[in-house]
């Protein structure tokens, strides 16, 4: 089909961020017009639901009209102020208390950027900063894991452990170490149970420490589910496990609730529902629904203490962003905290997340389904050419990506992640109803994807 105006436009004007170049240069871009509750609209009048959320953040949907307003009161009486040089606004101090209250760890201050790589960057730097002023100047090193995904900058795409995040970027950095992954579907080895897998893990990441040197080892970060790699769940006792190791060589741990924060995985936090217990967490995403773009880490006193040690030493805490708590982005979201709480939106999750988790179990079925795994409002299918021998297709055939393709034409947005997965990740204030729609055209989609791979052999190929 030919290019419209806009896609034409588009095409020779946009760096698209995560899109193959080439292929955007042929195909043109899905363009979204405008979205309502889970639905959005796109150019072609398409009426999609948006099974992730966007990237995984719209969690109050698309009409929220008190968050709107609350971005135009603050517009109008103070569109920008910043925090450096001790200058300060309400709706930033207001929304650090609020953060401080509802922390999974002791946080005693807060730090606002934009985005999940700023945070998960602010990280990286204060564990430095910190271990300075502590006198550990060795202990540096950053472990990862393969699979992770936490953000694009340099540091935060040094963290991420996925391969087009470092292809040809000269990346990771040195200093940034990856350990394995907690994906038992693809990674235990026969017979191996789910704990013994993870005693398993524990024991490589013991191994790995002891090889570089406990002393230099300064931090361990992780998402509670891992979203971009593949929406990996912790198998039992995982993360148990993986603190112990944590916890006898003094490696600080940093969990990243960019995606499971504020309520995806029926708790407030992820930490809460996998039993972390974080020395710090990096929120960004669902902490404004989306509407505006605001990011946080949330500290203890003990690198509080150290950064106002090295403040004293040096004249000056030397971080922040221009938009570090920018007014209009903390008032929107201290109003998505007050709805949050308001209409008891864990509730909801809780009372919904049934409806999502049963239909996503019984895709398990399905013949191009390897597994199906998911928890609150968060899925993954990982889809498979042999279920009985979890033989993959060839990355080459795109399937998952074929498949977010066939799904707009079943009134769905969907994300492809690598390994083949499809993510579902939908908007948090999602009825049951609309629960059972989306699941509808999941199933469409996919009896379409086997057509296509029956008619043309290419299970086998
Ligand atoms: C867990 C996690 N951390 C960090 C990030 C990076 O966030 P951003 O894209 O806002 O930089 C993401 C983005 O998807 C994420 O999923």
């Amino acid at each position: 089909m030919p290019l419209t105006n806009v896609q034409a436009r588009d095409v020779e004007t946009i760096l698209h961020p995560y899109t193959n170049l080439a292929q955007h240069r042929e195909s043109g871009p899905v363009v979204i017009e405008r979205g309502e509750g889970v639905h959005v609209w796109d150019a072609q009048g398409r009426k999609l639901i948006e099974g992730l959320s966007g990237l995984w953040c719209t969690s109050l949907g698309y009409n929220c009209e008190e968050l709107v307003e609350a971005a135009t009161a603050q517009m109008r009486r103070l569109p920008f102020a910043h925090l450096f040089g001790s200058r300060s606004h309400d709706p930033a101090v207001a929304l650090a208390e609020k953060l401080k209250e509802i922390s999974p760890c002791p946080a005693s201050k807060v730090f606002f950027a934009n985005s999940g790589s700023e945070a998960n960057d602010t990280q990286i730097k204060l564990i430095w900063y910190m271990n300075n002023a502590l006198g550990r100047p060795k202990k540096k090193k950053i472990i990862s894991r393969i699979g992770a995904y936490h953000g694009v900058t340099i540091a935060s795409a040094s963290l991420t452990g996925l391969a087009a995040n470092h292809a040809d970027f000269d990346l990771p950095i040195p200093g940034f170490l990856h350990t394995g992954r907690p994906h038992y579907y693809r990674d235990a080895q026969p017979g191996e149970t789910e704990a013994e897998f993870s005693t398993r893990l524990a024991q490589d990441l013991d191994q790995l420490i002891q090889r570089e040197g406990p002393e230099t080892v300064a931090a361990f970060i992780a998402e509670p589910i891992m979203g971009a790699g593949g929406v990996i769940l912790p198998p039992e006792t995982y993360f148990a496990k993986i603190q112990a190791v944590l916890a006898k060589y003094d490696i600080y741990f940093i969990a990243d609730e960019v995606i499971c924060g504020f309520g995806r995985t029926g708790n407030m936090f992820g930490s809460q529902t996998f039993g972390l217990s974080p020395d710090s967490i990096s929120v960004a995403k669902a902490l404004s629904s989306a509407y505006a773009p605001i990011s946080a880490i949330m500290i203890p006193e003990e690198m509080y203490q150290a950064a106002l040690e090295e403040s004293r030493k040096i004249g000056t805490f030397g971080h922040g962003f221009t938009y570090s708590g920018h007014p209009v982005s903390c008032a929107v979201a201290l109003k998505t905290l007050e709805i949050y709480e308001r209409d008891d939106i864990i509730g909801h999750v809780r009372a919904v997340s049934p409806a999502f988790t049963s239909r996503l179990a019984a895709l398990g079925d399905h013949p191009l389904v390897g597994q199906a795994r998911g928890i609150g409002l968060i899925g993954g299918l990982e889809l498979v050419a042999d279920k009985g021998q979890r033989r993959s297709f060839p990355a080459s055939l795109g399937l998952a990506a074929k498949c977010a393709a066939l799904a707009l034409d079943e009134g769905l947005m969907i994300r492809a992640l690598g390994g083949d997965v499809l993510a579902l990740c939908p908007p948090l204030v999602i009825n049951e109803d609309e629960i059972g729609q989306m699941f509808d055209a999941v199933e469409r989609t996919l009896e379409r994807a086997e057509a296509w791979v029956a008619k043309d052999g290419l299970r086998n190929a």
